[in-house]
């Protein structure tokens, strides 16, 4: 393992160097893996195309550098170390040998089952091994894997499987989280109903609960793993071979599926993952994120596995059986590094000390965030009631989109500021640019936040949809990759993000696309149009606000809300419920039509004074309404 930055000093040295020849950088990085073939080209872009291609004439397989390079040194080292949802239920350690075997038999498996190289597909698993087993299994054949979260509906599993078009579906039975159990198998029926290309469903049994197996697709994972041998050679991939999609919302209803290549992904997610936790050799890892979102895509899976850490997953919820789960986990595992929401963090504050001073967290030496910007009082909270004043707190802004961490201070080794992301990483060109595109130069200043060269772990596309790649990324402002963040920079060039400028709402760390929730809502026949805004929640940073307009006036406007949230459900899922409802006769519009976000946003925060110009509305008179009937 290479040595990770360790003051500083070194910091500001390899940031200068990867920023003044970052191809010399990023091969150096590049060296210490495994390939079957050697690079011709570090680095070939063009923003205006887009076009990123990184080590490019290079052949590897990402899961011989996360498994078969380090069964020599350390075969017998704990790889994953599963945390049951029931507190009683035997936790699970599979070492790098036994992971190496159980990646391969199931590699064989899906071999059995017809996977090629190329193929999509779809995991829609709870948080047991199996999941990561897939995700490696599917590497392994050079099959592109799209993990969809298990908390999604039918329906949205259904169309992340058809615009992949995925052939196989791995699944469970069940899967638990908390009290409940979420019917994963019964929820792919309903979704298979419409996925003409699944030929194969592969089902693990993990509730044991009752379902039904359509002969010729429904397959148990158990009885076809009877049927293989571990001996599964790596498929060769090019540097640049798509290695995985994974979905995220937009600005449309239709979810992106954001595409990462394989080498330059293996890279930067290794990089960052030592340098940002600082990771050292036996420290045990534990980020509470699922896999069905990046954060466990790069730092449960792929990063530590590439680092050969020992990666905890744990398959329950934070506040099951009580608000102290976390916590007994963290005593209970010794865990050094612990990586968690700002969400979680504010959901357990609010739960109170009881819930934590029973626990020893001695073992802490790093703690970490992501997803959403994290409010000064939470993070002192967490400073010091998990911390103990003297673990280094990293703030790790990045994106689906960016595959790895981009901008967060190194734990312990530069400095950290409350609700600050602070410096980028090596490797990593900011930068804000005001309306215009013109890039805002000098310290104190506020803009969106942009990249100006591109990073090996960057998205390569939007599955089937290039153009839309260009449009939402690279079109904006010329030359540059625009995140849909805004940002400020201080005295000292920390940067702090301030939150989404588009139309995307982030709630509890989730990415939600307004549209998405909009036209779901919109499928209720007195639905005539909806509207749907953020306001600041005290747990889930932002809650959802729906401004609805009906065809009829409601007779029951509680039925009819839950009846508008019952659709949110099916559609999008019980994440993206509304929290409050507002029914409304009209939405503020200017004269083009558009609807004026700004001002409903306003309302929804309770601020009803500072609505700023409303001039250009269409019918000012509409504003005036729904401030008076505002929740
Ligand atoms: C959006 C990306 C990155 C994995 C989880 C979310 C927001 C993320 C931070 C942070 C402030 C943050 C941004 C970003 N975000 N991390 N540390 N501080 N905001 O991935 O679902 O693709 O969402 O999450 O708004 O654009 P995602």
């Amino acid at each position: 393992m290479e040595r990770n930055i360790s003051n500083f000093d070194e910091y500001k040295k390899e940031y200068a160097k990867s920023i003044s020849n970052p191809e010399q950088f990023w091969e150096e990085k590049a060296a210490n893996f495994t390939w079957k073939k050697k690079w011709d080209k570090v680095l070939s872009w063009d923003f205006t195309k887009p076009e990123i291609k990184w080590f490019e004439g290079g052949e590897l397989n990402i899961t011989e550098n996360c498994l078969d390079r380090h069964l020599e040194k350390r075969g017998e080292q704990t790889a994953i170390k599963w945390i049951a949802n029931k507190p009683n239920e035997q936790s699970r350690n599979l070492s790098y040998k036994e992971l190496h075997s159980e990646v391969c038999e199931f590699a064989n498996v899906l071999k059995n089952n017809g996977a090629k190289k190329g193929d999509r597909i779809c995991l829609y698993m709870p948080m047991v091994p199996e999941l990561a087993i897939a995700v490696l299994a599917c590497a392994r054949i050079g099959a592109i894997h799209s993990v969809v979260f298990a908390g999604f509906s039918a329906k949205s599993l259904s169309d992340r499987i058809n615009d992949a078009t995925c052939n196989i579906l791995i699944t469970a039975d069940g899967g638990f989280r908390g009290a409940k159990i979420t019917p994963l198998k019964d929820i792919s029926d309903e979704a298979m109903k419409s996925t003409p290309s699944i030929e194969k469903c592969i089902v693990l049994e993990r509730t044991k609960s009752r379902i039904s197996m359509q002969s010729g697709r429904d397959i148990w994972w158990k009885e076809e793993i009877k049927k293989v041998n571990a001996d599964c050679p790596i498929e060769i991939m090019d540097a640049e071979d798509p290695l995985f999609i994974l979905y995220t919302s937009g600005s449309t209803g239709k979810p992106k599926g954001i595409q990462h290549s394989t080498a330059g992904y293996m890279i930067y997610t290794e990089y960052s993952f030592r340098n940002v936790f600082q990771y050292n050799e036996g420290d045990i890892y534990w980020c509470t994120a699922d896999i069905g979102w990046i954060t466990g895509h790069s730092y449960i899976v792929y990063g530590p596995l590439l680092a050969g850490a020992t990666t905890m997953m744990f398959e329950g919820v934070p506040s099951y059986p009580n608000a102290g789960r976390f916590w007994k986990i963290v005593e209970e595992n010794k865990v050094n590094i612990f990586y968690t929401a700002p969400t979680a963090i504010r959901a357990l504050e609010a739960k109170g000390l009881d819930f934590v001073k029973p626990y020893d967290l001695s073992s802490l030496k790093v703690l970490g965030t992501v997803g959403e910007p994290i409010n000064e009082d939470a993070w002192h909270w967490y400073d010091k009631e998990i911390g103990n004043g003297n673990c280094p707190i990293v703030d790790t802004w990045w994106q689906t989109e960016t595959g790895g961490i981009m901008i967060s201070n190194l734990a312990g080794v530069t400095p950290s500021k409350p609700t600050f992301a602070t410096l980028p990483l090596p490797g990593i060109q900011p930068c804000l640019v005001d309306e215009k595109g013109e890039e805002i130069k000098g310290n104190s200043v506020e803009g969106r936040l942009c990249m100006k060269f591109p990073w090996p772990s960057m998205a390569r596309t939007i599955y089937g949809d290039h153009k839309r790649f260009k449009e939402t990324y690279f079109s904006t402002f010329k030359n540059k990759y625009f995140t849909g963040d805004g940002a400020l920079r201080d005295e000292n060039g920390m940067y702090r993000i301030t939150g989404r400028v588009d139309d995307v709402l982030i709630v509890s760390g989730h990415n939600l696309g307004t549209a998405e929730i909009e036209s779901a809502m919109d499928e209720h026949e007195n639905v005539c149009e909806t509207a749907i805004v953020g306001f600041p929640h005290p747990i889930k940073g932002n809650g959802v606000y729906a401004y609805v307009i009906c065809h009829n006036t409601p007779k029951n406007e509680d039925a009819l809300k839950k009846e508008i949230n019952d659709l949110v459900t099916k559609n999008v899922g019980p994440i993206a419920k509304a929290d409050k409802i507002q029914f409304v006769s009209g939405l503020p519009k200017t004269r083009s039509g558009k609807i004026m976000r700004r001002i409903l946003r306003k309302i929804a925060e309770g601020d009803t004074q500072n609505l700023g110009d409303t001039s250009t509305l269409l019918d000012p008179a509409v504003v005036e309404e729904i401030k008076s009937s505002a929740q």
